[in-house]
């Protein structure tokens, strides 16, 4: 069916880009799959689980990712996010290795440092806005588990590289995110203020990333190929498929930039929607505190200790239900296509309702009400058949034991250090845009 209320030009794109929440949450009801109007052209908005399954999974050949990619690809370069079909699946397979448990184990050493640094400096008493903290924080860490400076063999160079990108990566996220929503075309050239901005941090973000291979790139060969220090970078320099080649150094460059864009606003949000929620759940928080101090009984979190914080992953699996990163998911079907029944043409835009999806009264009965023990459910499988925080199939995100491990590693630290307030009369509203994030969220930490 057809979404009423389309107005002439526009269509629904006012009411998607007001409100997209309010939006997708009152259209969810409608239909498996509904049409709605973007300007001039039609669009299939997925509501069903199935159909959304079915999209990125068994007919994920049959689209790509839609028509901000090229966008997105002009900026970023082509890594795995834009590229498809048999170049995403070598680079797939190329990367695998940096993200498997092995690696992801390093990192955890290099998050926890973080975020013990972190809340070194919210002693003071001072209000935080925990929205930008935490993406400071994810950036740091995303940042040095690539350089892998946590172990020995930190290159000099490494310290300026990384004070460069946690600089420019803040304004290319904000900017990248605008252009791929909004494709600006020769607005995009006036020398704004803005623009001017974010074209100088852009140069130097991929000058510093092209600094950061060609240094990890002469080092490994000096050292007669070795697999380097165990971080993502080197790890990815040391990757060959099974014809024996390698990467060249501008698909590393691609794939860096890649992770470095994919994992920080979407870890930094989901953590800044966990402090939200934990400052307004003072019961909540304090059997996160004590299930901490259980476990860690002081010390810094380490791997193993992740998997015995039942409670704290139960509210962080809650987060993403409620508060999911990619929220809308876009898709263009590269031939005809039938999703639930409905014929669609080549070359239409797909859009996969996950904050929809993640509030199914079927599944999760009280769906806006946070309620991490309903991830207590004797047959979590029917709760999981609703839920797509990480996405699915052959663009499953590559990043999710990153993300888990960091999210848990830095809950954990500020949970076993502080307490967190909310700032009374502070309101804090979701931001949806590339990710759905929780905006400001003015915080106290009171030491514990
Ligand atoms: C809470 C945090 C995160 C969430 C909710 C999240 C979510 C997602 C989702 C839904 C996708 C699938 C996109 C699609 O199908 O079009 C994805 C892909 C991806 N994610 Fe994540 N992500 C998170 C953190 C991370 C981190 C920390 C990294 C890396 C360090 C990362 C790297 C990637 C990459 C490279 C892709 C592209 C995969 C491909 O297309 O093959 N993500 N992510």
């Amino acid at each position: 069916m057809t979404i009423p209320g389309a107005w002439p030009l526009l269509g629904h794109a006012g009411s998607l880009l007001r409100d997209p929440l309010g939006f997708l949450e009152s259209v969810y009801a409608l239909g498996d799959v509904v049409l709605l109007r973007l300007g001039p052209k039609p669009a299939y908005l997925v509501n069903g689980s199935e159909p959304l399954r079915r999209i990125l999974v068994a007919d994920a050949p049959y689209y790509d990712k839609g028509f901000q990619i090229n966008a997105l690809r002009a900026l970023i370069g082509d890594g795995i996010g834009t590229s498809v079909g048999p170049k995403h699946r070598r680079q797939r397979r190329l990367m695998r290795p940096a993200f498997d448990h092995a690696h992801v184990r390093g990192y955890v050493d290099i998050m926890a440092q973080c975020a013990t640094a972190g809340a070194d400096t919210w002693r003071d008493g001072r209000t935080i806005d925990a929205g930008r903290e935490m993406r400071r924080l994810a950036m740091t860490a995303i940042i040095l588990a690539v350089l892998g400076v946590a172990q020995d063999g930190a290159l000099p160079s490494d310290a300026a590289v990384q004070a460069e990108v946690l600089t420019s990566l803040s304004v290319v996220l904000a900017g990248v995110g605008r252009r791929a929503i909004l494709p600006l075309g020769r607005l995009e050239h006036t020398p704004t203020p803005g623009n001017l901005r974010f074209n100088r941090a852009h140069v130097a973000l991929h000058s510093a990333v092209d600094r950061m291979v060609a240094d990890h790139r002469a080092q490994r060969n000096g050292d007669g190929g070795s697999a380097g220090n165990g971080g993502l970078l080197d790890t990815l320099l040391a990757a060959v498929d099974e014809d024996g080649t390698g990467m060249s150094d501008q698909q590393v460059h691609d794939e860096v930039m890649t992770v470095l864009l994919a994992g920080s606003e979407t870890s930094a949000g989901t953590l800044a929607w966990l402090l939200h929620i934990l400052s307004g759940d003072l019961d909540l928080q304090r059997a996160v505190q004590q299930e901490a101090d259980t476990v860690l009984a002081g010390r810094t979190p380490q791997v193993d200790d992740l998997g015995s914080l039942p409670l704290a992953r139960r509210v962080v699996s809650e987060v993403l239900r409620l508060y999911p990163a990619s929220w809308l998911l876009g898709r263009r079907s590269l031939q005809e296509v039938e999703i639930a029944g409905v014929p669609v043409p080549t070359r239409a835009q797909v859009l996969l309702n996950f904050y929809g999806v993640h509030r199914d009264p079927q599944a999760y009965p009280d769906p806006n009400r946070f309620d991490p023990d309903r991830w207590l459910a004797p047959d979590p499988e029917v709760l999981r058949a609703y839920y797509f925080p990480f996405g699915m199939g052959p663009h499953v995100c590559v990043g999710e034991g990153f993300a888990w491990s960091l999210i848990m590693t830095t809950l954990a630290v500020i949970a076993s250090q502080y307490t967190v307030k909310p700032v009374p009369g502070s309101v804090v509203r979701p931001v949806a845009r590339t990710t759905l994030h929780p905006g400001v969220v003015p915080l106290t930490f009171e030491p514990r």
